[in-house]
């Protein structure tokens, strides 16, 4: 069951903190097509106006143009919101290690004050973007809440302080959080461009162009892609979950693992292209594996993903052939 069928009152309204990027810009598109009322904050640092300009003209969508780093500005976009899905925060593990005083402000001290701001205002629930890099570097696979390793990036380490204050926020001021660990997520308007661009679009995008995409290591690393929709869906079963469920987080995957490799030769074959990779160093702060085990999120949030990998990929791949026509 797809998240279409997910009701919440009529006259619900949401707050998508990072809107205007690709996860956030999704879940806008998804609650307004439901006919919920949504607004979106944004700063528009890593996101694009682009991603939500189709919203702007509709009367129950309003774009905040701000920074979660200001509590003030998180108290006046969270007044007379129901459901927080707080999705801004900076990305890519690489760059985390380049800039880990920003990394701190944003993901750590932004994420904060949307909870503050959230809890001040009685929102009813704070769901909030994790991440699978909390695992760190435990070898154990799948991945399962409850067996996290050392963190090996200031990104992870973000992710595990934004936890930890999900839990005291329940613990300390009764609000229902819930941390939702994504698996490299994929699908319609992730941004192919730019070093630190995620490998799936970044790779259609240049066989697309012609060019000869590198693999950082030797293409043996694996992980649990998961297609934005399944992603959607997480979230709005998570504004629906019992308060018992609260202060925890959850795996937020397709319950599959694919090597690098075989994903490069899936598009290749997709896009009809036959061009071997370049292969390049391994990535600094990346874990090998990846592949999320999901049964607590199945039987705590009632989440069960739509999209397998091959359906999300061929839905995604054509979004891309238009896209970057
Ligand atoms: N895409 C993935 O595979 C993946 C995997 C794990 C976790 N996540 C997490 O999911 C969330 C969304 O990721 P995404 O892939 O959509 O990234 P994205 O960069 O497309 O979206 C993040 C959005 O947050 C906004 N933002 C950044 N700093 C801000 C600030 N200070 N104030 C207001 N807005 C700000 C950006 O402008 C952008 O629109 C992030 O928290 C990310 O860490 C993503």
């Amino acid at each position: 069951m797809g998240y279409r069928d997910i009701e919440f009152d009529k006259d619900s309204v949401f707050l998508v903190g990072g809107g205007a990027g690709f996860i956030g810009s999704n879940l806008c598109e998804a609650l307004i097509d439901m006919g919920y009322t949504v607004r979106c904050l944004d700063d528009l640092s890593t996101g694009k106006y682009e991603n939500i300009e189709p919203l702007i003209s509709n009367e129950r969508f309003t774009f905040i143009k701000g920074d979660i780093r200001s509590l003030d500005t998180c108290k006046e976009a969270t007044e007379g919101v129901d459901y927080v899905l707080q999705q801004a925060a900076w990305g890519s593990v690489p760059r985390s290690i380049e800039m880990p005083l920003l990394y701190e402000e944003i993901n750590i001290r932004g994420t904060l004050n949307m909870m503050e701001a959230s809890r001040i205002n009685g929102v009813k629930k704070f769901v909030y973007a994790s991440s699978s890099s909390v695992y760190g570097d435990s070898p154990t696979l799948p991945k399962k809440e409850g067996q996290e390793g050392k963190v090996i990036s200031p990104y992870a380490l973000t992710k595990r302080v934004d936890e930890e204050y999900g839990r005291l926020y329940k613990e300390l001021y009764g609000l229902d959080t819930y941390g939702l660990r994504y698996f490299n997520v994929f699908g319609r308007r992730q941004d192919p461009n730019g070093m630190y661009a995620a490998v799936i679009p970044k790779f259609i995008k240049q066989l697309l162009h012609g060019e000869v995409p590198t693999i950082n290591g030797d293409g043996k690393q694996s992980r649990d892609f998961t297609y934005i929709d399944n992603v959607i869906e997480a979230n709005l079963r998570a504004c629906k979950a019992s308060g018992d469920a609260a202060g925890q987080a959850f795996n937020v995957g397709a319950g599959g693992r694919l090597f690098l490799i075989d994903i490069y030769y899936h598009l290749c074959k997709a896009l009809g292209k036959d061009v071997e990779p370049n292969f390049g160093p391994p990535r600094k702060g990346d874990v090998r594996d990846s592949n999320a085990d999901i049964t607590k999120a199945r039987e705590l949030l009632g989440y069960d993903p739509e999209y397998d990998f091959e359906k999300g990929i061929a839905l995604a791949i054509d979004w891309y052939k238009e896209y970057l026509r």
